[in-house]
């Protein structure tokens, strides 16, 4: 509520009236003629409403008066920071009559929106003046260049705080900063100046001689800059950041000899940057991050560095980092994930003994993690996703005493786990998976409870699971997936994990127990249980209350006999998957609904039996494989598979023919074009996991994403495990089913199709050639059917066929010509009596008759016309928007995701359900 305070009004000018006159009223008097002025929020102010205008105003806070004899009395300064006020401040506010003030402070209070008063232009004597989140917008008034003897202008937006911005237009900046000789110190980021950059920086150095403070980052500034600027040879701090400066930085950056900060973060910057300017002795912190297109190395360092930031992450600096990195003792913070860095990480890091925070992530460091026991003060170590290897056993863990998060995963690091990490008084993410760290894990004893997040996942670890683990009562994820844990452990020891929201047992040599006799638990935050591969007889029905659940996994395992209904009505279940069990029934009720956000299902390998549930319209990935269903498939499907990329109905009893719906929509939001050079990277096996690993890795580092779930697609012979619903699959398989009718050719309409197999049923007709126009197809089954007819010339032009098996019809005529044709062996055409041509060693008769022509379709439906052009286009739109609007902000939060993942992960579920939602921005646009 914006309560209009009256009788709590600001009235500067009361003072200013009586002081100057040294007229001793009573304030009340003055009341009546003072009206408006300032409003500010009373729960917020901490100075304005306590001002009592009883009281001399030189007493009041925030406000300060002159001692000199000759002006007594005078306010001289006004500090009305963070004061909530939201109105106010016109052209006749008399707070700029106020002609002594020197200091004046508005900053950080809420002007709704209004234009800066030109007013502020009579305050002569002003030297200090500070607006920054003040919520002014539009052109700075050119009276601001009046104040002549300003010393710091402080005129700054962050941008997180306003959508509109100030904005140096016209006056431009020559113009504003033309009197300022005396300034010091200049802010005005996220101030608009769209300026070139001989435009800005002549404007700053013929004005501005004894410029030491030059702040103006998000100020849509253009490079290069010009060497102008070295006429200000007081400036030590200069940030510029977020700018479009798109140009190499040049080396006369290394002859500020007062540079003590450098701020060049998403610039655009590309070139190599100068090794000198590392060097320049003065420099403290140097922040070149988010540049991806910047190279360089680090130089050999002096000894006595004075360098303490050291920030060049998602840069393609590369090299190995010098021993003389022990040279800058006074480092504290440094940051080089995500650049091209090699070698080892030399063990003079030993001697940084300043060091808070340490990220070189996502680099190819390999060789001995050194020891970082002298560094006490750390707090962040994350060396992840490199090829280091060695032990970890030469740190004194226990030492570090400030260590909060530990992150070595995906490297190779050998040996056993100091069971001093367990225990450690303040490590709060210990984060070791995808390494090889051997051995068993010891109780140890559990004092306090700092460790949040555990995650050993993917090594080679053995013997039972350390009951000490289930008393960590701060624990809110837990992996040990993917191990080779033993024995046996009875569910019930998680109950003590409250804060629990993540626990995944799967895939080890564990015998999990569960007797269902205790009662239900509820962790307040659960979202994600997994026990894979677990020996698991029971449904753990202790998950039937689990409202927020969202990510079940109890595939392979041996439970038996119904799934239960209670699973149907949780309804934030997103992920599940129940394949590889014995499961007889999908629903007791049938006409239950699934749960309305269930994007993956997998159910393969059960014994379900019956008719297709009803499925929920946001489903991407459906199996359905290796049961016993038998009715015909629903035509409803259509309506679900709008956004679906994966389904598989293989290896049932399904009959009847392909429902035309089954073709409708499809969409798909991200279609095989968008994902980066699939095609190429399909040479090889190994480099495929990888990207996809580290793809899967962009997406879900900064939160545990329910989309990292294990999928298995065959595609092109190869089984790849693929670890994100994100990757570019689109597959159809109904293989082995008892299908019949014709191939229904509005197929075709799935148009970013990536494999189809319909492979063992009973189709029949020609092969459509509208299949032609699937140009995404890599892989095609349509053997042993009773398809008839000649193989469709179209089918030579789809370019990235790799699989073709067209074996066991009833095709006849020659096997068409073409680049990739000629590539398929005879087992793709075998058992079909009626082909002929090379691929099967076979002459054809000199004229196999006329082709069955069918071309009308083809020509008048399905060339690249403007409903598939406008499909594709908008698809990558979607996908570079989505990817825009999550990495963006993630690259920038992965720091502040350390304390508030849990934010970003809620911003994140809200994101990504509109990336699937895609469909109606994609039909509008098509209409
Ligand atoms: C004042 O601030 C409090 C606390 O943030 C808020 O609840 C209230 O709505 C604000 N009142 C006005 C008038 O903005
Ligand atoms: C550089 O900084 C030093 C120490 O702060 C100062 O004395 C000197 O005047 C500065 N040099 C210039 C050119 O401003
Ligand atoms: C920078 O300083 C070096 C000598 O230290 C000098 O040769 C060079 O010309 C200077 N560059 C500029 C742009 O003034
Ligand atoms: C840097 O980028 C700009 C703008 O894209 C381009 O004109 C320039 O050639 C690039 N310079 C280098 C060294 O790559
Ligand atoms: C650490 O610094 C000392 C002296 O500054 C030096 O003698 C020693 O070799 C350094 N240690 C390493 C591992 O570089
Ligand atoms: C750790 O930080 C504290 C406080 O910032 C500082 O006083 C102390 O010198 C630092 N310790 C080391 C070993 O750098």
């Amino acid at each position: 509520m914006r309560i209009p305070l009256f009788s709590w009004l600001f009235f500067v000018p009361i003072c200013s009236i009586f002081l100057t006159f040294s007229i001793h009223v009573v304030s009340g008097h003055c009341l009546d003629d003072q009206k408006s002025f300032l409003k500010f929020n009373t729960t917020l102010s901490t100075k304005l409403v306590h001002w009592n205008v009883a009281r001399d105003c030189c007493s009041w806070e925030g406000v300060t008066c002159s001692n000199e004899s000759f002006s007594k009395g005078h306010v001289i300064g006004l500090n009305l920071n963070n004061e909530s006020i939201y109105v106010g401040l016109d052209y006749s506010s008399s707070l700029f009559s106020l002609q002594h003030l020197q200091d004046l402070s508005l900053a950080n209070n809420n002007f709704n929106n209004s234009q800066i008063p030109p007013g502020f232009g009579n305050l002569m004597n002003l030297s200090y003046l500070n607006l920054s989140n003040a919520g002014f917008l539009g052109q700075i008034p050119v009276e601001i260049s009046n104040l002549k003897r300003l010393v710091t202008l402080d005129l700054s937006t962050s941008p997180f705080l306003s959508v509109s911005m100030l904005k140096i237009e016209n006056p431009d900046l020559a113009m504003l900063v033309r009197n300022f000789s005396e300034l010091k110190e200049l802010y005005l980021d996220g101030v608009n100046i769209s300026a070139s950059g001989n435009e800005w920086c002549r404007a700053l150095s013929s004005s501005l001689p004894n410029l030491s403070v030059l702040s103006m980052s998000d100020c849509y500034l253009s490079g290069p800059l010009d060497s102008s600027l070295l006429k200000l040879q007081s400036l030590s701090i200069i940030r510029l950041n977020n700018n479009p400066l798109n140009a190499p930085i040049s080396e006369f950056f290394a002859n500020f000899t007062n540079l003590t900060s450098l701020g060049l973060r998403f610039c655009g910057l590309n070139g190599t940057f100068p090794e000198k300017i590392f060097l320049v002795p003065t420099l403290q912190t140097l922040d070149l991050s988010y540049n991806d297109l910047l190279q360089g190395s680090l130089p050999e360092f002096l000894p006595n560095g004075s360098l303490r930031s050291l920030l060049l992450s998602g840069t393609i600096f590369s090299g190995a980092l010098p021993d003389s990195i022990g040279n800058l003792k006074r480092l504290s913070k440094i940051d080089l994930s995500t650049c091209n860095f090699n070698g080892s990480i030399p063990n003079s890091m030993a001697n940084l003994t300043q060091l808070i925070y340490l990220d070189m992530s996502y680099n190819k460091f390999n060789g001995q993690i050194p020891s970082f026991s002298m560094a006490k003060n750390l707090t962040e170590i994350n060396l992840s996703f490199n090829d280091l290897g060695g032990g970890i056993n030469s740190t004194r863990w226990e030492e570090l005493i400030n260590l909060v998060n530990l992150d070595l995963g995906y490297n190779s690091i050998e040996g056993s786990i100091p069971m001093s990490l367990f225990s450690h008084p303040s490590i709060q993410k210990l984060q070791l998976s995808n390494n090889k760290f051997s051995g068993g894990l010891q109780e140890f004893n559990v004092s306090s409870y700092p460790l949040d997040h555990l995650d050993l996942s993917s090594n080679n670890l053995e013997g039972p699971l350390p009951a000490s683990v289930f008393k960590l009562q701060g624990l809110n994820f837990l992996s040990f997936s993917f191990n080779n844990f033993s024995g046996s452990f009875q569910l019930d020891g998680i109950q003590k994990l409250r804060n629990l929201s993540e626990i995944d047992l799967s895939y080890n040599k564990l015998s999990i127990n569960y007797n269902g006799t205790a009662s239900p638990l509820l962790f307040p935050y659960f979202t994600t249980f997994k026990l894979a591969s677990c020996n698991l007889g029971k449904f753990p029905d202790f998950l039937r209350n689990q409202s927020t659940l969202n990510n079940l996994d109890l595939s392979q395992n041996q439970i038996h006999g119904e799934i239960p209904n209670w699973i149907w009505q949780l309804n934030s279940l997103m992920y599940l998957n129940l394949s590889h069990n014995h499961f007889l029934t999908l629903q007791q009720e049938p006409s239950q609904n699934l749960p309305s956000q269930l994007s993956v299902l997998d159910l393969h390998s059960n014994k379900l039996q019956g008719q297709l549930p009803h499925l929920p319209p946001l489903v991407t990935y459906l199996d359905f494989s290796k049961n016993n269903f038998s009715s015909v498939i629903p035509t409803s499907i259509g309506i679900s598979l709008n956004s679906t990329i994966f389904l598989s109905l293989s290896s049932n009893k399904f009959h009847g023919d392909i429902p035309q719906s089954l073709c409708n929509g499809a969409y798909l939001r991200f279609p095989k074009k968008s994902s980066p050079t699939w095609t190429a990277m399909m040479a090889n096996e190994g480099e495929v996991k990888s990207k996809l690993n580290h793809l899967q890795f962009r997406f879900l580092h900064f939160g545990q994403f329910y989309y990292q779930d294990m999928i298995t697609v065959t595609t092109k012979g190869l089984e790849l495990e693929l670890v994100s619903i994100l990757s570019i699959f689109t597959s159809i398989d109904v293989s082995c089913n008892q299908l019949d009718g014709p191939i229904p050719e509005e197929i075709a309409a799935l148009k970013s199709l990536y494999s189809l197999n319909i492979s063992h049923n009973a189709f029949s007709g020609q092969i459509p050639l509208s299949l032609g126009n699937l140009t995404q197809l890599e892989s095609l089954d349509l053997s042993s059917n009773n398809l008839t007819g000649e193989i469709p010339m179209q089918l030579a032009d789809l370019t990235f066929l790799a699989v073709l098996n067209l074996s066991f019809n009833k095709l006849v005529g020659r096997i068409p010509q073409g680049k990739q044709f000629a590539t398929f062996s005879e087992n793709s055409f075998e058992g079909n009596r009626g082909l002929c041509g090379d691929s099967l060693n076979k002459k054809c008769a000199a004229a196999t008759g006329p082709r069955s022509p069918l071309p009308k379709f083809e020509e008048t439906h399905l060339n690249p016309g403007i409903v598939i052009d406008w499909n594709v286009v908008s698809a990558e739109l979607g996908f570079v928007f989505g990817l825009g609007i999550v990495i963006g902000p993630l690259m920038f939060w992965k720091r502040w995701r350390i304390w508030y993942y849990k934010h970003v992960d809620d911003i994140l579920f809200s994101i990504f359900p509109q990336l699937y939602l895609g469909k109606e921005y994609h039909q509008s646009r098509a209409q």
